[in-house]
C-alpha cells in the first residue's frame, strides 16, 4: 500500500486520539476546578504505527485490505489512575457518555492475564468528522493504576526483547512482581481517604493562593501603593503559617476590600 493511502486511512484515527485526549483532560480539569479529586490522573494515546499494524496483520493472518475492521486497537487511549477504585469510576464515566459507545469490555484487573498483566479494557465506537463526512472508528481504552502501568511497561519491553522466548525464570519473576503490584494497590486503597484528603487540601490551598494573588494584582490598578504593600506583607505572614483556615479568612477579607474598590469605581 502506498504511504499516501496509509496516511489517508490513519488520519481519522489520529483525530480520534487527539479529541479523546482533549476530552479526558477536560474531565480532569472539571474535577480539579471544582476542588474535587479526579479519578483520572493522566491520559495518553497513540495511533498504531504502520509497522506494528503490518506485524499484527501477519501474526493474525488478516487480509491487508480488511485490517481496519479486524484490528480494533489502531487508535489506543490509556487512562492512568491512582487507585483501583478510580478505575471503576472511569469505566462508569465512559459508559455514561453519549459520544463513546462501549461495545466490549474485559476486566483484567479482577482476572489478571496468565502473564500477570492487569488493566481494564474497553472497546468503543467513536465518530470523527473527516473531509469525507463522519466516520465511525474503533478505539481501545485501557484503564489502569500507575502501579499496573509500571509493571506493563517493564513487561512489554522484556516481551519485545525476548519475543516468544522469555526465560521461564524471568516469567516467574514477573508474575511475582505482578502480585507485589496488586498488593501495593491494595495497600494504597486502604489509605486512599487519607491521601485524597491531603491532595484535596493541597489543591484547595493552591486555588486560594492563586485567587489571592490575582486579587492583589487587580488592586494595583485601583488601590494606593502603601495599602497594597500592607496587604502583601500580611499575605506573606499568613502564608508562612501554612494554616488553611487563616488563608481562607484572609481570602475573604481581601474579597471585601476588592469589592469596596469595585463599588467605588462604579460610583
Ligand atoms: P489483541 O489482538 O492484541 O488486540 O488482543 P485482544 O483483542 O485479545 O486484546 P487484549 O485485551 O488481550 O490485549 C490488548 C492489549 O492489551 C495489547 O495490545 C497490550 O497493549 C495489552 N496487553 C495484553 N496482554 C498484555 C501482557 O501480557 N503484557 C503487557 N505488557 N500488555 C498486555
Ligand atoms: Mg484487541
Amino acid at each position: 500500500m502506498e504511504i499516501q493511502l496509509w496516511r489517508e486511512i490513519l488520519d481519522p484515527y489520529q483525530i480520534a486520539v487527539d479529541e479523546l485526549i482533549t476530552k479526558f483532560n477536560h474531565i480532569i480539569a472539571s474535577y480539579r476546578n471544582m476542588g474535587q479529586y479526579s479519578p483520572i490522573e493522566k491520559v495518553q494515546g497513540r495511533v498504531k504505527t504502520i509497522s506494528s499494524i503490518l506485524e499484527k496483520v501477519q501474526k493474525k493472518k488478516i487480509e491487508l485490505d480488511r485490517f481496519e475492521e479486524k484490528i480494533d486497537d489502531i487508535a489506543g487511549i490509556r487512562i492512568l489512575c491512582q487507585f483501583v477504585e478510580d478505575i471503576y469510576k472511569v469505566v462508569e464515566l465512559i459508559k455514561n457518555r453519549s459520544d463513546m459507545i462501549v461495545i466490549d469490555e474485559r476486566n483484567y484487573v479482577e482476572n489478571a492475564k496468565p502473564s500477570g498483566y492487569r488493566s481494564y479494557h474497553m472497546n468503543i465506537k467513536y465518530v470523527v468528522e473527516t473531509l469525507k463526512g463522519p466516520k465511525e472508528l474503533d478505539v481501545e481504552i485501557q484503564v489502569r493504576t500507575l502501579a499496573m502501568d509500571f509493571w506493563a511497561t517493564v513487561e512489554h519491553s522484556l516481551q519485545y526483547k525476548y519475543k516468544q522466548n522469555m526465560p521461564q525464570a524471568l516469567r516467574k519473576q514477573l508474575l511475582e512482581a505482578s502480585q507485589s503490584v496488586s498488593d501495593l494497590d491494595c495497600g494504597m486503597s486502604e489509605i486512599r481517604d487519607e491521601i485524597m484528603d491531603a491532595q484535596n487540601s493541597f489543591n484547595k490551598k493552591a486555588g486560594i493562593v492563586a485567587d489571592i494573588l490575582t486579587n492583589i494584582q487587580n488592586l494595583y490598578k485601583v488601590a494606593n501603593k502603601r495599602e497594597i504593600l500592607k496587604i502583601q506583607d500580611e499575605f506573606l505572614k499568613v502564608y508562612e503559617t501554612g494554616d488553611l483556615k487563616q488563608l481562607e479568612r484572609f481570602h475573604k477579607e481581601l474579597d471585601i476590600i476588592s469589592e469596596g474598590y469595585r463599588a467605588q469605581s462604579l460610583k
